[in-house]
């Protein structure tokens, strides 16, 4: 039987297929507009990284007076070759005390539109994270080229988390790939026959970054 943390992992493909999860890693926002949105707006202190993947994210943000923390579920992505303190634990149930981070943030991981017990993560993370501290979750924004090879709608919707106190802004950064057999094979792991079609090295992608910075004495 499961045990409750593994119940509440989402599976990720990143720890089965590492030569994919390589290609993404490093071709997703190649220029690095996503790490310095995040870096230009995290404090000094103590940040929490929630879903912290193999830790590309959290090893970048990581400067003289800021220590990142990567939080991640599952095994197979933390990879202790990085100069790293690790945390293993799931959003629904972040292994910290209460207000223990100055910030906290997440790319691409859990906060995802239709996740059942997003709100259960939200409240977790407004635990973890002091009175003033910053929240910023990275996703999908869509209406760009990267999406427009997906079947199926992966973008996110910008009204739930408005109704939640964040506020928004677009992020217009770029798919870069080596070559176009790259693009392929990973755009048809993602997205299948359509992904097939694509026949270029570079693909606009737009990410949304939510934010919102803790008032915990209006509750
Ligand atoms: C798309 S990957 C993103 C990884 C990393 N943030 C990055 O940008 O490279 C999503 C990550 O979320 C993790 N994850 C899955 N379920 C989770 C949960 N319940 N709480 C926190 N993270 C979770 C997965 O294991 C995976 O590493």
């Amino acid at each position: 039987m499961k045990n409750d943390t593994s119940s509440k992992i989402i599976p990720f493909y990143g720890g089965i297929k590492p030569e994919l999860f390589e290609i993404e890693r490093r071709c997703m926002d190649r220029k690095g507009k996503v790490i310095k949105y995040l870096d230009e707006r995290l404090p000094d202190g103590l940040v929490l990284d929630v879903g912290a993947g193999n830790g590309f994210t959290a090893e970048k943000l990581i400067r003289e007076g800021r220590l990142v923390i990567p939080m991640e579920p599952d095994e197979k992505m933390i990879d202790c070759s990085k100069n790293l303190i690790w945390s293993n634990g799931v959003a629904q149930s972040i292994p910290f005390h209460t207000n223990t981070f100055d910030a906290m943030y997440s790319t691409w991981a859990f906060f995802f539109d239709g996740i059942k017990d997003i709100d259960k993560g939200i409240s977790e993370v407004e635990r973890v994270v002091k009175d003033g501290g910053r929240i910023i979750i990275i996703d999908n924004y869509g209406d760009d080229e990267f999406c427009s090879y997906s079947p199926n709608d992966i973008t996110s919707s910008v009204d739930p988390w408005s109704e939640r106190g964040f506020e928004y802004e677009v992020i217009h950064t770029e798919f870069i790939f080596d070559d176009v057999q790259e693009a392929k094979e990973l755009l048809t792991f993602y997205f299948g026959e359509q992904g097939k079609q694509v026949n270029k090295t570079v693909l606009e992608y737009k990410v949304v970054a939510y934010t919102k910075v803790l008032n915990k004495t209006k509750r």
